[in-house]
């Protein structure tokens, strides 16, 4: 198997074509290594406690620190504007393959997991071989804990979440369904096959029917944190169902009077998604809160994510009507809008360098980032993982560690995308994308759901202020209360994009034949393709992808195994179904 060589490796022999700026950049890297040697060395004789927030299919513009006015999530913009706001973070288009990068810190194309999700009734898992996150951890002394949504497979016993090492799950284990009967529905042949899919670790939790799912999982992160023994170190695992789209016909839901408190907003769809947004926000809120608590928030590390972009209102099968603005594209697409991910982390740590960040960030990093984060040697892990350490660039604002990133390639879809930091003429400047194929589900190349309206209230910082995250974070230190320092984040964080392209409003990038390129530093809304221009850059994008197509593991993906895996065989349950 022929593999590209590693980011790592790929920065050095880069340094060496640009000579003397990599001189000047290793001098400085020297000199604040040595400055911080000591520090890191005390920093890491500690177990920082990890929690990982993961929202499903919330879209780049649905969180206020994007400058979105619209849909009220103060929680999360405290802890963004007193944490580091990652601005240039990559994930997946859908979600069990990034929830797979995420675990194993490998692209998904080494996995095996890079094309659609895993569907109910598929016998499918990612494979059991690759060790993953909370097993990683465990081996440094953690306890280990998921609340949510798994998606990476249950047809059989060991790829259950219990058996991958999390001591305890109260979740799903498809990748969505009702918020408060926990239904999971499937269509096969024109059937709607339906099964209750909440376990409480390997048992169905049917005690918890008629309760909305954000805050049952919220509540259980509570007594989790009540219930740790603060000594030991804990990662906990939130990934949230909200807010993608569950039942078929009634994609949305959210309790009635929050999605009544949001009637500026006309449309009555995204009504009530802001609601359900609302609701995960409150939910970060409180989970702050019980860390506060218990003591634990100054020794935890948060980390924000989506899985995704959101699908917005145009995906056929699950919309969900968020907003991906200005972004091109949407779940399920290479464009921005699919792959480039509203992400922070917040640390105590990091309480003296609130910032919008540039560093270049992939999912598959966080692994090694976070094992080196809790004290671990990532040295000691597989030579060949494709994600790269990351936390001391994170800590000490360093230049990231990476500079490129593999999008994806989808053998069966026939799409591919890139993205390198890397320009020999000008390597501060250029951020080059090259996408080909095309997304085939119809029209999904565009921008939807602007999320802008005369009638939204202006953004309110006096609610981030009053915010239970807020609060919490007062109990440390001195959070940022000054409107104009959040301004100023909120103003570095948000992106705008020239209104047209200037080859008119109804251009569409074709690029199913022939690469499209992109320069995201002038462009990241992906309206210019410049391939024609830069046909030498196009090239060398191209042949790198060719590299990694050599080391590509073939999907896992199998035909549905039904009857065996129909919930009617289970009480109704989507249960564990081969042996
Ligand atoms: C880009 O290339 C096209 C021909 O492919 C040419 O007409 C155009 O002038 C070029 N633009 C720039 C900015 O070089
Ligand atoms: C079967 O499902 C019902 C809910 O539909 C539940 O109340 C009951 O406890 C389940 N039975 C078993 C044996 O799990």
């Amino acid at each position: 198997m022929v593999r590209p060589a590693s980011d790592g490796r790929r920065h050095r022999r880069f340094r060496r074509d640009s000579k003397s700026i990599a001189s000047v950049i290793a001098v400085e890297l020297c000199a604040v290594a040595v400055m911080f040697a000591s520090a890191v060395e005390s920093v890491q004789s500690f177990r920082p406690h990890i929690v990982v927030i993961l929202a499903d299919d919330m879209g780049w513009n649905d969180v206020g620190w994007h400058g979105s006015d619209q849909i009220p999530t103060p929680n999360l913009d405290a802890l963004a504007y007193n944490g580091v706001i990652l601005n240039h973070h990559y994930v997946q288009p859908v979600c069990t393959p990034s929830r797979a990068a995420l675990m194993t810190g490998r692209y998904p194309i080494h996995t095996g997991l890079q094309g659609s999700p895993i569907t109910p009734a598929e016998p499918a898992g990612l494979p059991y071989q690759f060790k993953i996150m909370p097993e990683y951890l465990r081996d440094l002394g953690y306890r280990t804990h998921i609340v949510g949504k798994w998606h990476l497979g249950y047809y059989r016993r060991p790829y259950l979440p219990l058996n991958r090492g999390f001591e305890s799950f109260l979740g799903v284990h498809n990748g969505y369904c009702g918020y408060y009967d926990y239904m999971t529905q499937w269509e096969v042949d024109g059937n709607l096959i339906s099964g209750f899919d909440l376990y409480k670790n390997e048992t169905p939790a049917w005690e918890h029917v008629g309760r909305y799912a954000t805050e049952l999982y919220s509540s259980e992160a509570v007594r989790l944190i009540k219930d740790h023994d603060a000594t030991e170190p804990m990662f906990l695992y939130m990934a949230h169902t909200a807010v993608h789209a569950g039942h078929r016909g009634r994609f949305l839901e959210a309790p009635q009077g929050r999605t009544n408190s949001l009637k500026y907003i006309l449309e009555p769809n995204r009504r009530t998604y802001a609601a359900m947004v609302t609701k995960l926000d409150d939910s970060v809120g409180e989970l702050v809160d019980a860390l506060r608590e218990r003591d634990m928030l100054s020794n935890t590390i948060i980390l924000f994510m989506s899985d995704n972009g959101a699908p917005a209102n145009i995906d056929a099968l699950y919309p969900n009507w968020g907003s991906n603005f200005p972004l091109r594209g949407v779940k399920g697409t290479l464009w921005e809008g699919g792959v480039r991910s509203p992400t922070f982390v917040w640390s105590a740590q990091l309480q003296n360098n609130p910032r919008v960040s540039d560093q270049f960030i992939h999912i598959s990093d966080w692994l090694p980032t976070l094992y080196t984060a809790a004290g671990g040697d990532s040295t000691n892990l597989p030579a060949d993982l494709d994600g790269v350490d990351q936390w001391n660039s994170i800590l000490w604002n360093l230049p990231s560690r990476r500079f490129q990133a593999l999008l994806n390639i989808d053998e069966r879809e026939r799409s591919a995308g890139i993205i390198t930091k890397f320009d020999t003429v000008d390597p501060t400047r250029r951020t080059w994308k090259l996408v080909v194929g095309s997304f085939g589900r119809g029209n999904v190349n565009g921008y939807y759901n602007s999320g802008k309206s005369p009638l939204n209230p202006a953004y309110d910082y006096n609610k981030v202020i009053n915010c239970k995250a807020y609060r919490a974070l007062t109990t440390l230190f001195e959070p940022t209360t000054k409107e104009y320092k959040m301004a100023d984040l909120r103003r570095q964080a948000t992106i705008t994009c020239s209104s047209q392209s200037p080859l008119g409003s109804n251009y569409e990038p074709k690029c199913d034949e022939t690469p499209c390129l992109f320069n995201l530093e002038t462009d990241p809304c992906e309206k210019f393709d410049l391939s024609p221009n830069n046909t030498a850059i196009v090239q060398r994008l191209y042949n790198t992808l060719k590299l990694f197509r050599r080391s590509l593991v073939p999907q896992i993906h199998q035909p549905l195994d039904l009857p065996a895996a129909d919930p009617a065989r289970f009480n109704n349950t989507w249960s564990t179904w081969a042996f």
